[in-house]
């Protein structure tokens, strides 16, 4: 992940060539190279952290400011619930600059770029340059093996995902969450699903909630935890929470240079059975690979070589990505009282707004062009070209690119699941209400906006 960041600043040694003796440069550039490559044998843990902690308020001060500049962080909660019970954040949260939604509405794709009032442009990882997974302190407090020593996540809780998610499994549809309230890990697992798996999708549970070593949770100098026992790793249910998500976020790990990776948010898994691309850009074809690419590749920034330093775990295809495929197809979504066999509002369950809701995702506002019923996606890819609305510039050490082509998410259970998009650029529904009305170029009424918020809940 850093080297290239270490490119970059060894080039910025040698340009300053000139105005430095070639002692120092060489100095300057063996140390940075030296604390983040994999040819880090000579730099100690101890080294790496200091430096990490050097920057570590500076770096969270300026993220914190450039949150707070794009949104109203406050909480504010409806009457919504998640399936769990937990409040349904409200918004927009997004902070409009000298505008207003009806005002920004008026305006031409390109006379918002101009005038730089897009109130959705990409959302930069916490510390951009450095990047890896980052949990949010409702996980860590549950599992403190996943704190990171020099970065902590950045969204408030009022705008993430339930701390334990239940969980509706496809096959038992009577029993409701059969989580029982709690997170799921390897310590009670077994007790939880034994008697309601059979003995290979509890294996494959097993796998999902056994943590295993990655960039930086592991035993190497390189690492970004305090420990440097054996245990130390992550579990796919660390983010994936009970099989659905807790929003942790990292990085992609296909695009270079560092600046132009997206931040991801994790996406749920509930609905992985109706599915058939898998990552926001990757398209991959099946769970299995997903599966297989996340523990070789994803763990590890998409670096192979320090994945065989960091101590990769090779997963067996068809005795443990196989069953832990199994495992992850059984996770349904919640269950939505107000939906008939066609996925569509059952009109005797159905409120006003709700039923204005539906006619207007199915019509004046084609969300269903890409978002059909039952599952609310198309199973497709499209590039929503974002960058009409805003110019490519730098925002907390990320270039405000093109996002290009991303899988279309279902919706589904979405009440469940903020903040929204790949990134969580879109904190509320109802920013993501106000995102497809500007991208679509809808001019939607505030009415409208709400009553397809209506319907959004009861997916
Ligand atoms: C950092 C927390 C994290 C961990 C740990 C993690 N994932 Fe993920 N997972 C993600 C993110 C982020 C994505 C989205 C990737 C993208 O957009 O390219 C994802 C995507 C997926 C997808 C595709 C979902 C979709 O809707 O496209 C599957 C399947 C998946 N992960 C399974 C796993 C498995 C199996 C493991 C363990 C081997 C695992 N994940 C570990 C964060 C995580
Ligand atoms: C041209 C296709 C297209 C149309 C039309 C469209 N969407 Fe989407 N939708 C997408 C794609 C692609 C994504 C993922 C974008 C991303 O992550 O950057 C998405 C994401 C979303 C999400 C967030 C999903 C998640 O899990 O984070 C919501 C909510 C949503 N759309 C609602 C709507 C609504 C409401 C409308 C109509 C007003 C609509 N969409 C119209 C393609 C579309």
């Amino acid at each position: 992940m850093n080297r290239n960041r270490a490119g970059l600043l060894a080039l910025v040694g040698v340009l300053a060539l000139s105005g430095l003796g070639t002692s120092t440069v060489h100095a300057q550039a063996k140390k940075v190279v030296s604390s983040y490559g994999p040819t880090n044998q000579d730099v100690t843990f101890a080294q790496i952290k200091a430096e990490r902690l050097a920057v570590k308020a500076e770096r969270a001060k300026a993220h914190a400011a450039l949150l707070a500049s794009r949104y109203e962080l406050m909480p504010a909660v409806g009457d919504a619930l998640m399936s769990g019970g937990k409040a349904v954040p409200v918004g927009p949260t997004a902070r409009l600059t000298g505008t207003s939604w009806d005002g920004l509405d008026k305006l031409t794709p390109e006379q918002i770029k101009e005038k730089g009032l897009f109130p959705y442009p990409p959302l930069p990882f916490p510390d951009h340059a450095e990047g890896g997974m980052l949990f949010p302190k409702m996980t860590i407090d549950v599992l403190p093996r996943l704190v990171r020593f020099d970065l902590d996540f950045d969204l408030p809780e009022h705008v993430l995902p339930e701390k334990a998610p239940p969980i509706y499994l496809t096959t038992r549809p009577d029993l409701g969450d059969v989580s029982k309230g709690k997170v799921v890990t390897l310590e009670n697992y077994y007790e939880i699903f034994n008697g309601v798996l059979n003995p290979k999708q509890l294996e494959g549970l097993r796998l999902l909630v056994t943590q295993f070593p990655q960039q930086q949770f592991n035993a190497t100098e390189d690492r970004r935890t305090d420990r440097a026992d054996g245990m130390i790793g992550v579990a796919c249910f660390d983010c994936h929470v009970n099989g659905h998500t807790n929003k942790a976020t990292h990085l992609v790990g296909d695009i270079r240079p560092q600046e132009f990776r997206h931040r991801i948010n994790t996406p749920s898994l509930r609905g992985v059975n109706v599915q058939r691309l898998f990552g926001s850009q990757r398209a991959l074809k099946t769970v299995e690979d997903f599966t297989e690419f996340e523990q070789r590749a994803a763990y590890f920034d998409g670096d192979h070589a320090m994945a065989a330093k960091k101590g990769v775990n090779v997963l067996e295809r068809g005795s443990q990505v196989h069953f832990m495929s199994e495992f992850m197809s059984i996770l349904d979504f919640p269950p939505a009282a107000k939906l008939n066999i066609y996925g569509e509002l059952d009109s005797a369950k159905a409120a006003p707004a709700e039923v204005r809701g539906q006619a207007l995702f199915f019509g004046k506002a084609r969300c269903s062009a890409c978002h059909p019923a039952p599952n609310y996606t198309d199973n497709d890819m499209h590039n929503l070209k974002a960058e009409r609305f805003y110019k490519q510039t730098l925002a907390g050490g990320m270039v405000m690119g093109h996002d290009g082509p991303i899988k279309t998410f279902p919706l589904r259970g979405i009440k469940d699941s903020p903040p929204y998009l790949h990134d969580g650029r879109c904190l509320t529904l109802e920013d993501t209400v106000e995102y497809f009305n500007l991208i679509q170029q809808l001019h939607l009424k505030a009415t409208e906006k709400k009553d397809l918020v209506a319907f959004l809940h009861i997916l």
